[in-house]
């Protein structure tokens, strides 16, 4: 398979970069300015892809021909918890996590998404946090509705590449221990991505633009 996926440098990106590698899949891992734990891979599999997501018509390297898997991981929290916070939050802060987490996977699928193969996948990574359902807590206006706005978004990609046979998700990760959660989640990566790949192994299983956590519970959105 070919794997292209987003954020690919660290945290969840990085794992998944490691497990489609592990087994055996060609991977491009998309990063910006920063390898990161990509340089630490010594692979034949493995393609580099410098891609800001939250930049238009960003000059690319090559790209695989054909994607089986497209994963859309790279993504920001923005200002910590209380600089989201009702009083705090500024509009600047909202477009900038707006920008890079709604209409950077958008960017992505705008750009690739004729090099699907039939039976292919999209994988968009949200969070529990752009639920309205699960949302009982407030605050954190700019990450819960950008992450609220791409489940949108990952839908009608869904409904819009179904004739073309290419399947599309909304995934869940946990709450996991990265450098966004600033390592205090209660899971590992490795727990995470073994999680989240088992989901896109069965992708078809469920309804287009579906809303799937790490461990297949569907979550209400
Ligand atoms: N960790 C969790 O508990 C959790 C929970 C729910 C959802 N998520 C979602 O899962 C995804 C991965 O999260 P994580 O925990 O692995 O976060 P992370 O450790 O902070 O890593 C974020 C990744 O996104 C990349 N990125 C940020 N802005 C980018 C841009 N404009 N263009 C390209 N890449 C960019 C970063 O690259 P740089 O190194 O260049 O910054 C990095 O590779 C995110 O979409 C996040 O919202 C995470």
């Amino acid at each position: 398979m070919n794997v292209l996926i987003t954020g690919g440098n660290r945290g969840l990106g990085l794992g998944f970069v490691q497990h489609y590698l592990g087994t055996g899949h060609d991977v491009w891992a998309g990063h910006r300015a920063d390898i990161g734990g990509l340089a630490d891979i010594k692979h034949s599999g493995l393609h580099l892809l410098q891609w800001d997501v939250g930049e238009d018509d960003e000059p690319l390297g090559e790209l695989p021909e054909h994607i089986d898997l497209l994963i859309n991981c790279a993504g920001i929290y923005g200002p910590g918890k209380d600089g989201q916070e009702l009083d705090k939050v500024r509009p600047a802060v909202m477009q900038d996590v707006f920008n890079v987490d709604c209409i950077g996977p958008l960017r992505v699928v705008q750009r690739l998404h004729k090099r699907m193969v039939r039976g292919g996948v999209i994988a968009n990574l949200s969070s529990k946090m752009g639920s309205s359902g699960d949302n009982s807590s407030g605050g954190t206006y700019a990450y819960r509705a950008a992450k609220a706005a791409l489940v949108i978004v990952s839908k009608s990609m869904a409904v819009d590449l179904a004739p073309a046979s290419v399947h599309v998700i909304t995934l869940h990760p946990g709450w996991v221990r990265t450098d966004m959660t600033h390592q205090t989640g209660l899971i590992d990566v490795e727990d995470s991505v073994s999680g989240m790949a088992d989901v896109i192994e069965r992708a078809r299983d469920y309804a287009p633009g579906a809303f799937i956590a790490f461990d297949g519970q569907e979550i209400p959105y």
